[in-house]
């Protein structure tokens, strides 16, 4: 399999540490780039995996051309659409074969449920996902379902103003002396923005920068901030920060994967957006 070059920390984790074991071969890929994808194929390739935008970096990749390069191989496209959802990009209607979602996060919505799931429109392969779910016993209970369910019935309104307040969190973070980078993709100057504003509805949530002074600067960002509560998870109507170096990607150091010492992840909650501006710059001191 092709796997991306920046993606949630336990995702590599997986393939890395259990699914290799199985003598499942992956290549590590830069997906914001088709040519690189192709490149990374080989003749066994069987599934190209991406995230998009993908965590903590917020790359975007070309799902309709990643699509189209997969099924031109003879292997599937899985999209982890965690950050986006899918009231804000839908990548089967772009061509993916399986969609992979954490319901913990902005599906749920309230950081009060843990749960996944895969879609398909393939109706073989959800027979085949199915046997495998029973099997394995990956079943949701009923109050975790419902918990779940009770979210996507405001996903519209909550991704709406994550994505406002997330536009005017970057716009400010470009402008602080002490960030030396903003990635985001509903900036016009990231490198994905122009895929971003052709594939999602609006740019999600997530906010990720670099701070002057390294590790140590970047943790003590963290530490000092009170309206974003330090916290590993994301996509909560509360704002949360974290160190993915330290915390979500402490296990992709050393890999294809590792991330920036420097790097700070936000997620964007929906609270007065003055809040939250407020918050970062005392915190950035
Ligand atoms: C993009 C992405 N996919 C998958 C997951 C895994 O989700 P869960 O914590 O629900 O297992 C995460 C968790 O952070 C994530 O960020």
């Amino acid at each position: 399999m092709v796997i991306p070059n920046d993606a949630y920390g336990g995702t590599f984790r997986l393939f890395a540490k259990v699914v290799a074991r199985w003598g499942v071969e992956w290549s590590v890929a830069d997906t914001s780039d088709p040519a690189a994808v192709r490149a990374a194929l080989t003749p066994k390739t069987k599934v190209v995996w991406v995230e998009t935008p993908s965590n903590p970096l917020l790359g975007i990749t070309d799902i309709a051309a990643v699509a189209q390069i997969a099924r031109d191989a003879g292997a599937r496209l899985v999209v982890d659409n965690t950050f986006a959802t899918p009231y804000l990009q839908q990548p089967l209607a772009l061509g993916a074969d399986v969609v992979v979602h954490s319901l913990t996060k902005y599906m749920g919505g309230h950081s009060d449920v843990v749960g996944g799931a895969l879609i398909t429109s393939d109706a073989d392969l959800g027979e085949e996902l199915t046997f495998h779910q029973n099997a394995m016993g990956a079943v949701a209970g009923p109050f975790d379902a419902w918990l779940v369910l009770r979210g996507t019935k405001t996903l519209s309104v909550r991704m709406d103003r994550h994505s406002e307040n997330a536009v005017k969190v970057a716009d400010m973070l470009t402008r602080h002396a002490r960030v030396t980078s903003v990635l985001y993709p509903g900036l016009p100057e990231h490198p994905g923005h122009e895929v971003a504003a052709k594939q999602m509805k609006s740019f999600g949530g997530m906010v990720s920068f670099r701070v002057e002074g390294g590790e140590e600067a970047a943790v003590e960002v963290c530490n000092r901030a009170k309206v974003f509560t330090l916290g590993e998870s994301l996509g909560g109507v509360e704002s949360l920060i974290e160190h993915p170096g330290r915390m979500t990607h402490a296990s992709a150091a050393g890999s294809a994967l590792e991330v920036p010492a420097d790097l700070v992840r936000l997620s964007v909650g929906i609270e007065n957006a003055d809040d939250l501006l407020e918050d970062l710059q005392q915190a950035l001191g």
